[in-house]
């Protein structure tokens, strides 16, 4: 599909080569007569194929640790912050596709902290790096693909509504948004997740994560009407989390740093890895101090909707704009998470040597459930 079905041992390459006996048998011959090398060109594919896999594999491992690690911990295990769900899980690993996977990772989950990722979006990574990230993500799947029931769902919605609300919104929210678990109501989400990836999920569960199996309790026909009721749910992502209309390729210019150069400085900041109240910080820009604001999320948030005057300078990858940073000024981290992305930012802020380092305590949202000033596009 992304170029991945050609792994070791893929079935097509070996059915190419086993219809063709002949090319082997010259091979050998070729070979054989020179006596350089007791390969057969199913070997040398196979090498070949194995070598690219490992590059892919480590390439992904190398993004992971970077971008991905900080949310959904070293090994998949999940839940480091926010929420972020096991990618390792056996079950996960063996019902989801591919075609998921990427859609998850290249268009983010909207309203949600997972951002969109993909260069399409304005993220940082490139199709070929997404198709690492997944190679990476496979080499934790031990054990076969699972026979999934893909049937059409004849359940029915009214009662399915009535199962979801008895035992699912507690975790998954109204129309499966808005919850404290992942969002399963998202239209785009939805839309890429077949019937058989969903009644796998609801039957099974996710032990040990906090995801019960409801095989034995809803049975089947239960089953059958709360997937009718989670196929009723996509609906319009709501306004701020839409997709832009245009993304700004990374890495976004650096505006100007720090507001207000000749301002006072300001009071009350507490050092990495202390951090720093939301309103602490808001009362100081309205006094005019001299203070930078880092928004520490992929650039595709940022453009998004950022807190008025903060700049984008990604957890990621910061380097790039360690020497346009002032370093007799405060910098104020913040990402949505409300700790994760921006306490990894003003750690490398601070390995690099900036000494004035602080970590907005709440993040973005509080920052809007206080009604402070927020921007979209490229600029702060
Ligand atoms: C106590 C909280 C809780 C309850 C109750 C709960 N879930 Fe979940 N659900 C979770 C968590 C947590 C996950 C993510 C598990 C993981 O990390 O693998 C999850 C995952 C899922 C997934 C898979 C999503 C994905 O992308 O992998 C589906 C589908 C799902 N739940 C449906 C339901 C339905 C339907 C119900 C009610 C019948 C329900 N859940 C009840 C917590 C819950
Ligand atoms: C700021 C935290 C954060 C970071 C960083 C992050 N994620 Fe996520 N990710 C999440 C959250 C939260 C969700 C669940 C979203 C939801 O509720 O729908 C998620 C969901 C996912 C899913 C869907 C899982 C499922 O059950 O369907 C995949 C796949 C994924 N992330 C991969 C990645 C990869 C790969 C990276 C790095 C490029 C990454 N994530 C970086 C927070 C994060």
């Amino acid at each position: 599909m992304f170029g991945l079905g050609f792994g070791v041992g893929s079935p097509r390459v070996m059915a190419f080569l086993g219809n063709v006996p002949w090319l082997c048998s010259l091979a050998l011959l070729v070979f054989g007569a020179f006596g350089c090398n007791h390969d057969t060109p199913t070997d040398e594919v196979k090498r070949i194929e194995a070598a690219r896999q490992a590059e892919r594999i480590a390439r992904g491992d190398e993004l992971y640790g970077r971008m991905c690690k900080v949310c959904h911990g070293a090994n998949g295990e999940g839940y480091k912050a926010d929420q972020a769900p096991a990618l390792v899980h056996p079950d996960f690993l063996a019902s989801v596709e591919d075609d998921s996977l990427y859609g998850s990772i290249a268009d983010g989950r909207p309203g949600t902290t997972m951002s969109a990722w993909s260069a399409a979006r304005g993220g940082p990574l490139s199709q070929g790096d997404i198709e690492a990230l997944i190679a990476h993500l496979r080499s934790w799947q031990k054990g076969p693909r699972a026979t999934l029931d893909e049937r059409r769902q004849t359940g029915d919605i009214g009662r399915g509504l009535v199962i979801y609300d008895r035992e699912c919104v507690r975790c998954h929210g109204a129309k499966g948004v808005g919850g404290p678990n992942i969002h399963i109501g998202d239209s785009a989400w939805l839309s890429r997740t077949s019937n058989g990836f969903l009644r796998y999920a609801i039957e099974k569960g996710r032990a040990p994560t906090s995801m019960p199996g409801f095989a034995a309790t809803l049975g089947p026909a239960g089953i059958e009407d709360v997937l009718a009721a989670l196929r009723s749910f996509p609906q319009p992502i709501a306004a701020a989390n839409a997709r832009p209309a245009r993304a700004f390729p990374p890495p976004l210019p650096l505006g100007p740093v720090p507001l207000h150069p000749k301002g006072p400085e300001p009071e009350g900041f507490v050092i990495h890895p202390g951090t720093t109240h939301a309103e602490l910080v808001h009362a100081q820009l309205e006094r005019g101090a001299r203070l930078a604001i880092l928004d520490a999320r992929a650039p595709t948030d940022y453009t998004n909707e950022h807190i008025a005057g903060a700049v984008s300078v990604p957890f990621y990858d910061p380097t790039p704009y360690f020497d346009k940073l002032p370093r007799d000024a405060w910098l104020v981290c913040y990402c949505a998470c409300p700790h994760a992305e921006s306490g990894e930012l003003a750690g490398k802020l601070v390995a690099a040597g900036f000494k004035k380092v602080t970590v907005l305590d709440e993040g973005l949202g509080f920052w809007k459930t206080k009604g402070f000033k927020t921007s979209t596009g490229d600029k702060p």
